[in-house]
């Protein structure tokens, strides 16, 4: 494995579980001091432990004194960010339009849209005044096509995309890229695997992804190699957004075609 972030301080929310941790543990593996949010102390002690972490601090990204809290204890232990990955989501907040009410709004768009805005704010003036730095934030095919059923949740991943480009031009000229990463439909809830297995025949590439697929394709961002790349929507999704028809509408065996 690669060293890239030796010395670099790296901050996951969210990262006690799914898609968070898996980036999370890949930064470490390549050397960077990560710091591990999550909601929930428990998860996040754990995770930090998983993923061999520097720290982990627990907070609620949508509430703004705990985003300062957080963020003032990174400056003092570290005194410097260099990379931010904004990806604590709320994934469970299915609800029918009809069934939707003021409260699930506030709180699907108050962790996912907002959560990112706090944490990118406060992140962003460190990198500003350091002239560099990464934001990266967890998007979803959802920016682009809608799931059935969740309004809130596909107008908070509309919001992370239009908020991606919009961060990257106000933040180039300082340095700081700004990037968003689309992941498809990653197997990180409890579901069976005949489920698993039923849900990835609508992926082209036949599988659900695994939060480890997403985890290259993340830190790669960060790294230089990606260094002329702001602005960006990186979808990580095995094919299901570009698709216009379901697999077994125009699939077609091998044999079907002349050999050349
Ligand atoms: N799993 C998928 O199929 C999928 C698809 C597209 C996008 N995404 C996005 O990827 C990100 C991660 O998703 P996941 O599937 O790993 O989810 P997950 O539920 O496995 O993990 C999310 C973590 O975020 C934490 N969290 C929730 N609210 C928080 C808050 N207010 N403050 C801090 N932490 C909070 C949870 O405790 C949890 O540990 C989300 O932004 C999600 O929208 C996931």
């Amino acid at each position: 494995m690669q060293k890239r972030f030796e010395d670099h301080v790296v901050l996951v929310t969210g990262a006690g579980h799914g898609i968070g941790l898996a980036v999370a543990a890949r930064f470490a593996e390549e050397g960077a001091r990560v710091v591990i949010n999550d909601l929930d102390p428990a998860r996040a002690g754990q995770a930090a432990r998983t993923a061999r972490a520097d720290l982990s601090i627990a907070a609620d990204v949508s509430d703004k004194s705990q985003v300062d809290a957080m963020f003032d204890r990174v400056e003092e232990k570290y005194g410097r960010l260099d990379v931010l990955v904004n990806n604590a989501g709320n994934i469970y907040a299915a609800r029918h339009f009809l069934e939707g009410d003021e409260q699930w709004w506030d709180q699907v768009l108050g962790v996912n849209l907002k959560g990112a805005y706090l944490c990118s704010h406060r992140a962003a003036h460190r990198m500003a005044r350091q002239r560099s730095g990464v934001i990266l934030n967890m998007s979803s095919g959802g920016a682009t096509r809608a799931h059935r059923g969740n309004v809130a949740y596909d107008a908070s991943k509309g919001g992370i995309e239009a908020m991606t480009r919009a961060m990257a031009l106000d933040l180039a000229p300082y340095g700081v890229r700004v990037n968003a990463i689309v992941p498809g439909l990653i197997r990180t809830y409890d579901i069976s695997d005949e489920d698993a297995a039923l849900r990835g025949e609508v992926v082209p590439m036949g599988r659900l992804g695994t939060p480890e697929d997403l985890a290259g394709p993340t830190v790669f961002l960060a790294t230089d190699d990606a260094r002329y790349i702001t602005g960006a929507c990186l979808v990580v999704d095995g094919g299901v957004l570009v698709q216009q028809r379901s697999v077994p509408l125009d699939t077609f065996p091998l044999s079907r075609f002349p050999r050349i």
